[in-house]
């Protein structure tokens, strides 16, 4: 069987766990990724989790504290990997977090390096290209930028928790984000509580237990 994996790429922007949410997430519902994470998430990394990253099965493995799933890595400067090409057809690509350069990049068609090309290619085969900013507050340009992505067909995704599934811990905010993703993928998941129209219902069952 042909092995189509949704793509996940990494960028600098603060939100690792975001992006560790959406790794375990799509791992856990049984699908293969492909793994591109930016030069500059490597400091952010370093910076949110202590790990000094270098794209291999050991760093994700101490990242998302499992050698479980299919992950394939790909180097940010390797522009002759597979996802560079059109012809290496994938489910989808997720940017999270995403950095107003990598919104930028990706807007402008700059392929500066393998996530941006990875991204670029997504959108040209029309592709769901689901991009999730982190960055406050936001200038004109990167008002901009997102709405050219908008517009190319991606999904503008901001890393914005909400407070009606009744959150009652941080990874609860994170899965929030996760599994909006994960909704705009199409992959199901349970990571966050759904609205049902009941007003006041995940505080009174919070209270419940
Ligand atoms: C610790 C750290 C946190 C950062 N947080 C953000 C952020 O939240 N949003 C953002 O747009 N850029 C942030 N940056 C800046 C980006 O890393 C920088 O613009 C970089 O060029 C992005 O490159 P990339 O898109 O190739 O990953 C941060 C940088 C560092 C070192």
């Amino acid at each position: 069987m042909t092995r189509v994996p949704y793509l996940v790429g990494v960028s600098g922007a603060s939100g690792t766990p975001y992006a560790k949410a959406v790794l375990t997430a799509l791992l856990a519902a049984g699908h293969p990724v492909d793994l591109v994470v930016s030069r500059a998430a490597r400091l952010t990394l370093l910076d949110e989790t202590g790990l000094a990253w270098h794209d291999s099965d050991a760093d994700r493995a101490a990242w998302l504290g499992t050698h479980e799933g299919d992950v394939k890595h790909w180097g940010p400067g390797d522009l002759g990997a597979g996802p560079s090409s059109g012809s290496y057809v994938t489910r989808g690509m997720v940017v999270v977090p995403a950095s107003t350069a990598a919104v930028a990049g990706i807007a402008q068609g700059l392929s500066k390096d393998l996530l941006q090309r990875a991204a670029d290619v997504t959108l040209k085969e029309r592709r769901r290209l689901v991009v999730v900013p982190r960055e406050t507050p936001l200038n004109r340009t990167h008002l901009v930028a997102l709405l050219a992505l908008h517009d190319a067909g991606a999904v503008v995704l901001p890393a914005s928790p909400a407070f009606y599934a009744g959150p009652t811990d941080l990874q609860q905010l994170v899965d929030f984000v996760a599994g909006r993703v994960l909704d705009a993928l199409g992959v199901e998941h349970a990571l966050y509580r759904r609205w049902t129209g009941d007003l006041g219902a995940a505080r009174r069952s919070e209270s419940e237990t």
